[in-house]
């Protein structure tokens, strides 16, 4: 095809994708609500950096329990069983926890388990692990020098990522570790050390893979890249048991009330996909949902987090299969097999007429598709991936759908995307999906600043901010669940 004609083709969708957008975006006009409570920090992590508990490990994605605090009172949610589908280090569910509420979380990087798992067993047994983290920062047991040594088992990707002394260091704690008696204890000390990794390392988490400073001898590309400090083990370490120890033995307050972290409610982690764990709940058993899935932004988990998982014993293979488990988000992720098993061929049937009914997302995945065949893309899977996402996104909210009570909130927090200069509303993709889905979306509450809306980014390139949003639906009833939506847009 001459290059005229593949501009004219491309525009030709391009328009179309420009009105089905518009559509769209009438339908859910009146439920787009600017909230002016909402900033970036609170809708990530950042709001938890100095939070007791939710410090000791800093998982970059997640979003701060303050945020959950404001959902639940804004919503007035005060009882009930609560359920995470993306759980990740479990914002949500020690939040609940702490309005003692009962919480399910599902989660399928070990990484999070880990940190949930180890979080739940200190706070069932302080005392326990009061005495054992105390006695480590006196006696500091991986500075002995004739104590066992235990070989951190790397990945390709991680080979070389610690200055030697530090890797010796490191081995000797995990020596030491592995005497420790105590599962509560074991656990939170295995947490202490998970979460300095990066910072003791040469590398930095950065979304699509792990960046590697050059004093560590692998050069990455032509730039220069140099993180800054990198934390001496012992100092690394040492913080990070007193954080610890101080939140989980604070003293009491000036009224004499013990001001311990405490657990109130239930919280239970359920590790692997919810693909396949939704699946196996009962039927209208939870009455709230808040959940963060991965964006819809090449992010790759399995490389950010390459060196926790390799400490914690996960190899090569396992990286794959975690990857192509993952929620498509990533260009390297395949078409997910035996998906009508997993949820039963009537929810796979159902979820494939509610998909294939998406009109902007079909114009969307076509264009994509077109571009990929002319060249255009500057990676062939991005097309894959978009499609993927949104696929798999339907079979996850149909079965919340069911797992959910009538009338039980559904939140969640996401992030809208761009892929060869087309914004892709997500929020209104989804909030569709979940209407035809049964549910009654209530509000997309908007935050006031969005992503890509720097006035350089406007500057240079004419860009629209990309919404950042928290998505409140409703579980449908019997009937709405079965009901068919008025269809939108060119369907009609
Ligand atoms: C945005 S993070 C959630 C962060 C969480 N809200 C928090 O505050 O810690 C998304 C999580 O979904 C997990 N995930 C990806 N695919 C999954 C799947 N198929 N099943 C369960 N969890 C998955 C990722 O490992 C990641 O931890």
């Amino acid at each position: 095809m001459s290059t005229l004609a593949v501009v004219e083709k491309s525009q030709d969708q391009l328009k179309q994708i420009g009105r089905e957008d518009a559509a769209l975006t009438d339908h859910f006009r009146p439920k787009l609500k600017v909230n002016y409570d909402l900033t970036r920090a609170l809708v990530s992590f950042q709001a938890n950096k100095t939070v007791a508990g939710y410090r000791w490990f800093k998982f970059k994605e997640g979003f701060s329990s303050t945020l959950v605090n404001y959902v639940f009172d804004r919503l007035r949610i005060s009882s009930g069983k609560v359920i995470d589908p993306f759980t990740g280090s479990g914002a949500t569910l020690f939040s609940a926890s702490g309005r003692g509420l009962d919480a399910l979380g599902i989660e399928l990087l070990p990484v999070g388990c880990e940190i949930i798992r180890a979080r739940k067993a200190a706070l069932q047994h302080p005392d326990r692990v009061i005495s054992t983290l105390r006695n480590w920062v006196g006696q500091k047991p991986w500075q002995t020098s004739n104590g066992r040594q235990v070989p951190f088992q790397h990945l390709r990707i991680t080979e070389g990522a610690f200055p030697q002394k530090t890797e010796r260091r490191l081995k000797s704690y995990v020596g030491a570790l592995s005497d420790v008696r105590d599962t509560a204890s074991a656990s939170v000390l295995r947490l202490a050390l998970l979460s300095i990794l990066e910072e003791i390392s040469y590398t930095r988490k950065d979304g699509q893979y792990l960046r590697w400073d050059d004093r560590s001898g692998r050069r990455q590309g032509t730039k220069l890249f140099n993180k800054g400090l990198i934390r001496d083990f012992d100092i690394a370490i040492l913080d990070k048991l007193v954080h610890i120890l101080d939140d989980l033995d604070s003293p009491p307050d000036l009224f004499g009330n013990a001001s311990r972290l405490k657990l109130s409610g239930q919280v239970e982690v359920a590790c692997g996909s919810c693909l396949e764990e939704l699946p196996k709940l009962p039927t209208n058993s939870f009455s709230v949902l808040m959940t963060s899935p991965p964006y819809c932004n090449r992010y790759d988990y399995t490389r950010t987090y390459a060196l926790e998982l390799a400490l914690l014993g996960i190899h090569e293979a396992g990286i794959r299969q975690l990857r192509q488990q993952m929620l498509s988000c990533t260009v390297e992720n395949r078409e997910k097999g035996g998906l009508a098993d997993l949820v039963g061929v009537q929810n796979f049937e159902r979820g494939k007429q509610i998909f294939n009914e998406q009109v902007l997302l079909s114009a969307i995945c076509h264009h994509l598709d077109y571009l990929r065949d002319e060249h255009q893309l500057n990676n062939s899977g991005i097309a894959r991936m978009v499609r993927n996402y949104f696929w798999e996104m339907t079979l996850v909210i149909l079965e919340c759908a069911r797992v959910l009570q009538p009338g039980a909130p559904f939140i969640m927090v996401n992030d809208n995307v761009r892929y060869a200069g087309i914004p892709i509303p997500v929020d209104l993709i989804l909030s569709r999906i979940a209407e035809c889905a049964g549910f009654e979306v209530e509000t997309i509450w908007v935050l006031p600043k969005g992503k890509g809306n720097s006035s350089q980014q406007m500057g240079e390139h004419g860009r629209e901010e990309l919404r950042k949003c928290v998505y409140v639906w409703r579980a449908p009833t019997r009937t709405q669940a079965k009901q068919q939506v008025p269809l939108l847009g060119h369907q009609r």
